[in-house]
């Protein structure tokens, strides 16, 4: 097996997930991106000089074959970041939002981590110590809803689903201690990607950043926190 590291990213083909790749690539490691769009795909592929993998979170035959194609390939993993994700659109208040876009929503950022995660567990523990990194949000924090994001018009899919996701990073830290796979959250703060419409004042690079550390943390790192630049995010 391999000595040089393997990490999937998904959702790797533009924004922070591009960014991911770009840094983990640069600190040595091989790069598998995992995304659908095929076009953007071989291109990120190319520019990073990166493997590729058509992976659609939401559809587990895909997952499931990514896992199969990694394995093949190198026969483990070492790092995986799920980043793929979406935010459903505006008008999001609780009384009016469409239950299919809370469906949408759920699928891609909550049970597509699940798919995609439990697609390649067995990959991650032949690692001799992996990471699963959970790209999540600040404005899923219960304690920054309540408390900086207050102000914040009401949203029921995409902030929910990142509270949800937090959960289920709580929930796979919790299974997986004694296995040496240590599961964390990230918070990139407010970027400029598509997601924000180009709103956000950071560049994706910069919102990679945490996400990158809590991937190449030591045996003894955190795991089932949540992480944004500044430190340790409340849940
Ligand atoms: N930007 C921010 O300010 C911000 C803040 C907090 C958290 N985040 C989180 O950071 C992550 C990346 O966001 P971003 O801003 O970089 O967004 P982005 O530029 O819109 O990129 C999202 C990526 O997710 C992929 N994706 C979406 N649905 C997918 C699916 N079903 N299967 C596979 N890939 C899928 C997209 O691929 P396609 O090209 O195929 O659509 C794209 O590569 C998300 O989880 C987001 O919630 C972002």
């Amino acid at each position: 097996m391999t000595e040089t590291k393997i990490a999937l990213v998904t959702g790797a083909n533009k924004g922070i997930g591009y960014e991911i790749a770009a840094q983990l690539a640069a600190l040595g490691m091989t790069v598998v991106i995992g995304a659908r769009d095929a076009h953007r795909r071989e291109q990120a592929a190319k520019e990073l000089n990166a493997e590729s993998v058509a992976l659609d979170v939401t559809e587990p035959e895909t997952a499931r074959q990514a896992a199969a194609w990694i394995d093949e390939r190198f026969g483990k993993l070492d790092v995986l970041v799920n980043n793929a994700g979406i935010t459903g659109g505006w008008g999001q208040e609780p009384s009016k939002v469409p239950l299919d876009v809370m469906r949408r929503v759920f699928d891609t950022n909550v049970f597509g981590v699940i798919t995609v995660t439990n697609a390649v567990l067995p990959l991650l523990s032949r690692s001799a110590g992996a990471r699963i990194v959970n790209v999540s949000s600040g404005v899923g924090s219960l304690t920054e809803m309540t408390g900086q994001y207050a102000a914040m018009p009401a949203g029921a899919a995409y902030p929910v689903s990142k509270t949800a996701l937090n959960a289920l990073t709580v929930q796979y830290a919790k299974e997986l201690r004694e296995s040496g796979i240590l599961v964390n959250a990230t918070d990139p703060g407010y970027c400029d990607t598509d997601l924000t419409e180009h709103k956000g004042f950071r560049t994706p690079a910069q919102g990679a950043a945490i996400s990158v550390r809590l991937a190449t943390i030591g045996d003894d790192g955190p795991t089932g926190r949540f992480f944004n630049d500044e430190g340790e995010v409340a849940w």
